[in-house]
C-alpha cells in the first residue's frame, strides 16, 4: 500500500558530467576536449578567485590547448535581473563558445543564466518559473568554491528582483551544466563565517529534502550521505580552514544536497528564508540556519520517523531510538550547530523589527512552490508564529 506522500514516480536531471577530487581543476582542458572543440571561454568568476591566481593559471592552461579566454567579475552577490543583462551583453560582445562558472552559488546561478541568455536573448523575468527556457544555451563549466548550495548539479538558478524584494527561481533542464569540476583545494580559503552559513545551507537542501512530501528513494540516498558528511565536517571545516579531509566531504555533502533538491525540493525553511534574504538582505544560509531548528520543531509531529532517518544519518542514534528522541536530539543538535557556528538567533541584528512580520509573512505565502514540499500545512499564523520565535 502507497501512503499519499509517495510519489508514483520519480528521478532527477543533474550535471552532464562530474569530476572530483583534490586538484580537479588541473584536469579542466583535457575534460573539455570529450565535450567539444572551443575557441573561446568567458570565465565568469568570484572576485576572490581571480585575485588568489586560480583564473590566471586557468587561462594559461586553456590557451595551452588553444582556447581563449576573458574573465569577468562583475556579478554581484545575489544577484538582479539588471545585472546579469549587463553582465551578459558584455560577455555577447566578446563572441564566446563556452561559459566557465567559478566561484560560489550567485556566480554559477548566473553563468547557467547568462549561457541560455547568449543562445536566446530574452527578457530574464519572462523566464522565471519552471520550464520557461527554450533552447539549451552555450555549454557550461561551473566550479564550485564554496560547499552550499549544490548549484552546480542543479537546473534552479536564483535571481533577486529588487522592485518586488523577492528573490525568484528560474528552473529549466537547460541550466545544467555539460561538466562540473569540483576540486575541494579551491574552498581552502574561505572564511570561517562563510564556511559556517555555505555549510548549512547545504545541510538544510539535504534536510529539507529528507522530509520533503517529494521525498522519493532517490533523494533520500543523497539527502542522507549529504547529512552524514556534513554533519561529520562542518564544525572541523570552520574551526580549521586548512583540514582538507573536511574541506572534500563538505564539497562532496553541497552536491549531494544540490542532487537531493533537485530530485525532492526544498520546503518550508526555504520559503521563509526568501523574504529574509529579499528584504533584509540576510545571507541565504544564515536565514536557513536560524529558521531550520524552528521549523523543524513546528514539522515534528509530521515527521516523526524522518527524524529517525536524520537522526541515523547525523550519527545521533542509540539503539531503539524512539520518535520523540529523535526530534530532541536532532533539534537540540542544530540549536547548538547554530550558536558553535556563530550565527545569531535574533533577527534584530539584521535590522527586522516586530512591525516587519506581517510583510514577511505576506512574502514568503507567496513561495507556494516550496510551501508545497512541506510535510505539514503552513499558514499565515505558522509563518509569523515562526517568524516571532526569531525574535523573542
Ligand atoms: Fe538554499
Amino acid at each position: 500500500m502507497t501512503t499519499a506522500k509517495e510519489p508514483a514516480l520519480y528521478g532527477f536531471r543533474t550535471a552532464g558530467s562530474i569530476l572530483a577530487g583534490r586538484h580537479a581543476l588541473e584536469q579542466l582542458p583535457q575534460r573539455l576536449h570529450e565535450l567539444g572543440r572551443f575557441r573561446r571561454a568567458a570565465i565568469v568568476a568570484q572576485p576572490s578567485i581571480l585575485r588568489q591566481g586560480t583564473v590566471d593559471r586557468m587561462m594559461a592552461k586553456l590557451r595551452e590547448e588553444g582556447i581563449t579566454s576573458f574573465c569577468t567579475t562583475e556579478v554581484q552577490q545575489e544577484p538582479t535581473v539588471e545585472n546579469i543583462r549587463e553582465v551578459t551583453d558584455k560577455i555577447s560582445a566578446e563572441r564566446p563558445d563556452l561559459i566557465i562558472g567559478i566561484g560560489g552559488g550567485s556566480v554559477l546561478d548566473a553563468a547557467k543564466l547568462i549561457s541560455v541568455l547568449l543562445t536566446d536573448p530574452v527578457d530574464l523575468h519572462t523566464l522565471i518559473g519552471i520550464d520557461r527556457v527554450a533552447r539549451p544555451g552555450l555549454p557550461a563549466v561551473l566550479i564550485p568554491t564554496t560547499s552550499g548550495t549544490g548549484s552546480e548539479v542543479t537546473p534552479n538558478a536564483i535571481v533577486t528582483v529588487p522592485e518586488q524584494e523577492l528573490k525568484v527561481g528560474i528552473i529549466s533542464r537547460h541550466l545544467l551544466p555539460a561538466l562540473v569540476i569540483l576540486d575541494p583545494v579551491l574552498t581552502l580559503s574561505l572564511p570561517p563565517q562563510i564556511t559556517a552559513a555555505t555549510g548549512m545551507d547545504a545541510f538544510t537542501h539535504a534536510f529539507e529534502s529528507l522530509i520533503s512530501n517529494k521525498a522519493n528513494p532517490l533523494s533520500d540516498m543523497f539527502a542522507m550521505e549529504s547529512i552524514r558528511l556534513i554533519s561529520r565536517n562542518l564544525l572541523s571545516a570552520y574551526h580549521d580552514g586548512g583540514d582538507l579531509e573536511a574541506r572534500e566531504s563538505m564539497l562532496l555533502g553541497s552536491m549531494y544536497g544540490g542532487m537531493a533538491l533537485t530530485a525532492a525540493g526544498t520546503a518550508a525553511v526555504h520559503a521563509l528564508a526568501y523574504p529574509l534574504g529579499g528584504k533584509f538582505g540576510i545571507p541565504h544560509g544564515v536565514a536557513n540556519s536560524m529558521l531550520l531548528p524552528h521549523v523543524t520543531a513546528y514539522n515534528r509531529d509530521a515527521i516523526g520517523g524522518r527524524l529517525i532517518l536524520a537522526a541515523q544519518a547525523m550519527g545521533l542514534a542509540g539503539p531503539n531510538l524512539t520518535e520523540e528522541e529523535a526530534g530532541d536530539r536532532v533539534i537540540l543538535t542544530l540549536r547548538e550547530w547554530t550558536r558553535q557556528l556563530g550565527i545569531p538567533q535574533d533577527l534584530r541584528a539584521y535590522g527586522v523589527s516586530d512591525g516587519d512580520v506581517d510583510a514577511l509573512t505576506a512574502a514568503a505565502l507567496q513561495v507556494t512552490r516550496l510551501l508545497a514540499n512541506n510535510p505539514k500545512a503552513v499558514d499565515a499564523e505558522a509563518v509569523s508564529a515562526l517568524y516571532r520565535k526569531l525574535l523573542p
